[in-house]
């Protein structure tokens, strides 16, 4: 069955992003002119999901309405007309179809999850941490489904970490069954660096059947107190069919500061509009003068 449905895991407190994540949802936050979230939705529309399903927290309605009708501004940049503006404003919504579900309580990404259970049905969904922002071509969501549709079963996406970092990763371990992808035998919330079975760290994107849910309803409360996805994904691989990508495209934290600062960047370098700008900016810098403390 084709993956139609995208869930957008957005309710989290961001503590990492303080000060700004205060009043602003992390994935509002820009990278060049565009806010994070709409980047990771570009991601899933390019890999052929169809409907959004944003998983919201009280405070963070600007996501959802990031995606909506802006009445007074379209009919203000109309009556002005500024129709390039206008165009991109439209083109924002006509995206996808956009539904938001509310999570109450920071209960952990795993109950972030479970909160779109009604909404996906019985189908096969792909799942978004958009504090990760993946630039890769094909879409990373693209090379996960792509190997859900070939094996069946869940698929994560994983990346190779410095083994010293294990320990900030949920880390996955199995057979490889072809070029970058593992049957899993287990996958393990930070583990202590050289307790961990591989430098192979999971990412936010999923492939998900229906049957993650009762897993989900299954497992304890896990690190941090949270429910946590990835222990609902480890008691399915001891039963069922789960399967690391090891996907291409460079991978961006938004929840660290200088992981935002290098996306921001590495974006706006990639827009022909931006980039003569910014290279002259970034020339005029006295870099040796930057290896002194400020
Ligand atoms: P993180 O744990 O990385 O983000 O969750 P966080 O909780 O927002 O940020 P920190 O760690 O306090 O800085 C990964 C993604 O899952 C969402 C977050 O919004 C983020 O996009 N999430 C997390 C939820 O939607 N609900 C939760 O209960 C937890």
């Amino acid at each position: 069955m084709k993956v139609r449905k995208g869930v957008f895991l957005v309710a989290g407190l961001g503590t990492r992003t303080l000060p700004a994540a205060k009043t602003i949802p992390k994935v509002m936050l820009p990278l060049a002119d565009k806010p994070a979230i709409q980047y990771v939705v570009e991601e899933a529309v390019a890999a052929g999901i169809e409907q959004v399903i944003l998983v919201t927290a009280a405070g963070n309605q600007a996501v959802e309405d990031y995606f909506d009708t802006a009445y007074r501004l379209e009919e203000t940049l109309a009556a002005r007309g500024k129709e390039k503006e206008l165009a991109e404003l439209r083109a924002l919504k006509e995206m996808a179809a956009v539904i938001g579900v509310r999570q109450h309580e920071p209960l952990g990404t795993g109950d972030a999850v479970r909160t779109a259970r009604s909404v996906v049905g019985d189908e096969p969904f792909a799942v978004f941490l958009p504090d990760d922002v993946i630039d890769g071509q094909p879409p990373a969501i693209r090379q996960l489904i792509d190997v859900h549709e070939t094996y069946g079963g869940e698929v994560v996406a994983v990346m190779p970490v410095p083994r010293e970092h294990v320990d900030r990763y949920g880390i996955v371990e199995g057979a490889e069954v072809a070029a970058g992808v593992r049957r899993l035998r287990s996958l393990i919330e930070k583990p202590p660096v050289g307790q961990a079975p591989t430098n192979l760290a999971i990412v936010g994107r999923y492939v998900f059947t229906p049957a993650i849910f009762d897993y989900i309803d299954r497992i304890p409360t896990g690190a941090g107190g949270e429910i946590q996805i990835t222990d609902a994904i480890d008691a399915l691989a001891q039963e069922g069919e789960v399967y690391s990508s090891e996907f291409t495209g460079t991978r961006y934290d938004m929840g660290d500061k200088v992981g935002y600062l290098s996306a921001s960047m590495d974006l706006a370098l990639k827009r022909p509009d931006l980039r003569p700008g910014l290279v002259k900016y970034l020339r005029s810098l006295d870099l040796d003068r930057l290896d002194s403390p400020s």
